[in-house]
């Protein structure tokens, strides 16, 4: 295995650093520049087909069902369909109510997890067109579905995913173009999604060559990993941003790490912060900037120390993880990297089992 993992410690830390190959493969023949749009073969729809859609329904467990609400933001962004992402093991077991004009997701880097193939054959039962987002190629899921979209990640060892996770948000974000294409989305906002898009490898990159340089991830990780609990928080995209930040700190470190909406914290968590609690701030530079800095400025008030994800300093952090500006639709997955890193970082500084944490597995293919 110290072979395969190069020159890495960790399979985790060489898969963070993989991201940039990941989302080239993942975008790899199907931008189509001419047309401001995505081509996606495998959906098996033509445009009669997937134009007869009225809204979508993602489905997955754990980051995969993370990544599918930024996937429904996205479908929503782009395509003006009504979309929402839920968990696949709660969908199966509440006879939902399944609609001839639904397009059912199912998202899985594994193919393998039992649940979101439950899910996914009583769908199935029930007349649904279901299609998949899966890394694995010919695994159960991608053979149960009736077309979809392959990764093409590459395989993920670690426990933890993380280029699946990123690279899922760019299959939604292909998928989201190629429905809003045939809708509303205009050539211009195509052109710009699609540049959006081809840029993100190069962006990954450097974020990742400026932690190597820096070391303010890692600085900020050893600060954070003694703490008990620590609070995500995060505004529409960045609120997705902060689950799967949340879920990565949990499951590496053990951490506890707990993800709320940053308008919600007034409703109740606000109670808890202090200079024990220290909070994880997703704050991008967009319509929304202002409301998060004065959420930050509640923690402040109450001496809650704050880090921050965002495209600038951002005044009442002690610290800010600048990440490069991309399309605000395409923004969470930059605003991601920073994040596995925090939990890795905060994982070694902890000596953890990174690659292999205690009470989980790879793919969950019992119940
Ligand atoms: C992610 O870090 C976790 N290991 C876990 O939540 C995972 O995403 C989930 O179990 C789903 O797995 P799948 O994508 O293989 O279906």
């Amino acid at each position: 295995a110290g072979a395969e993992r190069g020159d890495h410690d960790h399979f985790l830390a060489k898969e963070i650093a993989e991201q940039p190959r990941a989302i080239e493969r993942t975008l790899s023949g199907r931008l189509e520049e001419r047309f401001s749009t995505a081509h996606l073969g495998g959906l098996n729809m033509d445009v009669r087909e997937a134009r007869a859609f009225r809204r979508v329904t993602i489905l997955g467990c754990g980051s995969a069902w993370f990544a599918g609400e930024l996937g429904a933001q996205l479908i929503e962004d782009l395509a003006r369909m009504p979309a929402h992402a839920e968990p696949a093991s709660e969908f199966r077991y509440r006879n939902p109510v399944v609609e001839p004009d639904t397009l059912y997701v199912a998202v899985s880097q594994s193919g393998e997890t039992v649940d979101t193939l439950a899910a996914v054959q009583e769908l199935q039962r029930k007349g649904a067109r279901v299609i998949g987002i899966v890394n694995v190629v010919g695994s159960t899921i991608a053979r149960q579905v009736d077309g979809g979209i392959y990764l093409h990640a590459g395989p993920e060892m670690s426990v933890a995913s993380t280029k699946s996770f990123t690279s899922t948000v760019v299959a939604f974000a292909l998928l989201a173009l190629h429905l809003g294409r045939m809708r509303d989305l205009s050539p211009s906002d195509g052109g710009r999604i699609v540049a959006g898009l081809a840029a993100l490898p190069g962006q990954i990159e450097q974020i990742l060559d400026d932690e190597k340089r820096t070391g303010v991830i890692a600085a900020a990780a050893a600060e954070l990993a003694p703490s008990e609990s620590v609070l995500y928080i995060g505004r529409r995209h960045g609120w997705a941003v902060a689950k799967e930040g949340a879920q990565k700190l949990k499951e590496i470190s053990y951490c506890h790490a707990e993800a709320y909406a940053a308008a919600e914290l007034k409703h109740g968590p606000l109670a808890l912060v202090g200079p024990e609690l220290p909070t994880v701030a997703v704050v991008p530079d967009d319509d929304l900037a202002e409301k998060n800095t004065s959420t930050l400025a509640e923690i402040r008030a109450r001496r809650g120390p704050v880090v921050a994800v965002g495209h600038r300093e951002i005044p009442g952090a002690g610290r800010t993880l600048v990440v490069p500006r991309s399309e605000p639709e395409l923004d969470p997955v930059l605003l991601s990297i920073p994040l596995q890193l925090l939990a890795y970082h905060a994982a070694v500084a902890l000596d953890r089992d990174v690659d292999r944490p205690r009470n989980l597995a790879k793919s969950v293919t019992v119940e």
